[in-house]
């Protein structure tokens, strides 16, 4: 068996079913780390972090010291795809992101796709530094956000509550909306794609605000366009695996997993297992989904669900991940405790 094929991973991607399924952690490098923290001064801001390949090579392999994962996610942002189109974003302390929003179709002439991979270029250079540094066991998984998603950003000019502007602008102009949905489908594909050739192993495609939209609309700016660049990365990488999360996708969660091809699905804390089991893991493979804030608990409670989430999905392939990502209050030693239970799992 070839290493790759031999990584737990890669393995449970293919929906083998496993002694004990792999794990990795959305957001397993960031603040609640210490060394993060620091790195993340020495870098000066968030967005140098990204771009310097040395130090985000540093923070991807962090978690990996403290705990042994099967695999390790780029650190990079969503958003470097607007910032990479030349949409001005910054994040403020406190706030999150903020971006110029852009919020007709007259005003997408500002974004331009002449500096995408110059900007672009030293997450790729990160991508290839992992790719020899990681430890054999482990994975890399590259990432980028759903056009969806990264356009909420982009529309609102910062995270958002009631989505009224880019909601306003699907329902009014369409067409016009689909023009950006088109730039970002480009952006996305390309982006993914370099990523692949610099050394990631799998992807995911991050829909954190799947879940706002009614079933039509769901069907087209997320499932469609998500469909699209998992069918251009499988033209020049057939059987490439990858993993989608649309966050709150709730009853569009089979037609999601059936229309767009993927391999895996994560699914978000709400997603009830009996039910996750038995409809969505007979399609693919399922990854989740313990309560972030279980991790932030810890304890005997937290120990008990990992359990429960590790038998209900104990009859099919399963990657073992939270409902989304890890909060900085989260104490690190919990993150130990979870580790420790899954090697020590056997089914
Ligand atoms: O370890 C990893 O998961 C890899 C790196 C990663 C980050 N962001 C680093 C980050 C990944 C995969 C993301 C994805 C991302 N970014 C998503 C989708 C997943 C999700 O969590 O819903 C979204 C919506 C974003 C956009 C984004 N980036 C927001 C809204 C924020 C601010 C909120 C926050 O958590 O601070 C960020 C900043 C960000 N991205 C941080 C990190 C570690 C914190 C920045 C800091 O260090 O100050």
């Amino acid at each position: 068996m070839s290493t790759l094929a031999s990584k737990r991973m890669i393995r449970a991607l293919a929906k083998e079913q496993l002694d004990r399924p792999p794990f990795w952690l959305m957001r397993q490098a960031g603040r609640y780390l210490p060394e993060y923290r620091q790195t993340r001064a020495d870098a000066g801001s968030f967005l140098d972090l990204c771009y310097n390949p040395k130090l985000a090579e540093e923070v991807t392999l962090q978690p990996l010291r403290r705990y042994d994962m099967d695999a390790a996610i780029l650190f990079a942002d969503i958003l470097l795809i607007p910032d990479a189109l030349g949409q001005p974003l910054a994040y403020k302390e406190g706030e999150g992101p903020v971006l110029e929003a852009v919020r007709s179709a007259k005003e997408l002439s500002s974004l331009s796709f002449d500096n995408l991979h110059k900007v672009l270029n030293p997450v790729y250079e990160t991508v290839d530094r992992l790719s020899s540094s990681l430890p054999s066991h482990c994975t890399l998984i590259g990432f980028a956000g759903a056009p969806w998603t990264v356009a909420t950003y982009m529309v609102e000019g910062r995270g958002s509550k009631d989505y009224v502007n880019i909601k306003k602008w699907i329902y009014s102009d369409p067409d016009g909306f689909q023009e950006l949905m088109e730039i970002l489908i480009r952006s996305t594909t390309e982006y993914l794609l370099h990523q692949i050739k610099a050394g990631a192993e799998v992807v995911q495609i991050f829909d954190t605000w799947a879940g706002v939209l009614p079933d039509e609309e769901f069907a087209r700016w997320v499932t469609e366009p998500t469909r699209r660049i998992v069918e251009a990365i499988r033209r020049e990488h057939p059987g490439f695996p990858i993993i989608g999360f649309p966050k709150g996708a709730g009853g569009n969660l089979m037609d999601y997993v059936q229309k767009t091809g993927i391999d895996a699905v994560s699914l978000d804390t709400a997603a009830p297992l009996d039910w996750a089991a038995t409809e969505i893991q007979p399609h693919v493979t399922v990854q989740g989904n313990l309560d972030p804030i279980l991790l932030v608990t810890g304890g005997q409670k937290m120990v008990d669900r990992i359990h429960h989430i590790l038998k209900t999905f104990s009859n099919g392939s399963h990657i073992f991940n939270l409902g989304h990502g890890i909060i900085p209050q989260t104490p690190p030693e919990n993150v130990a405790l979870l580790a420790e239970t899954l090697h020590n799992y056997n089914s």
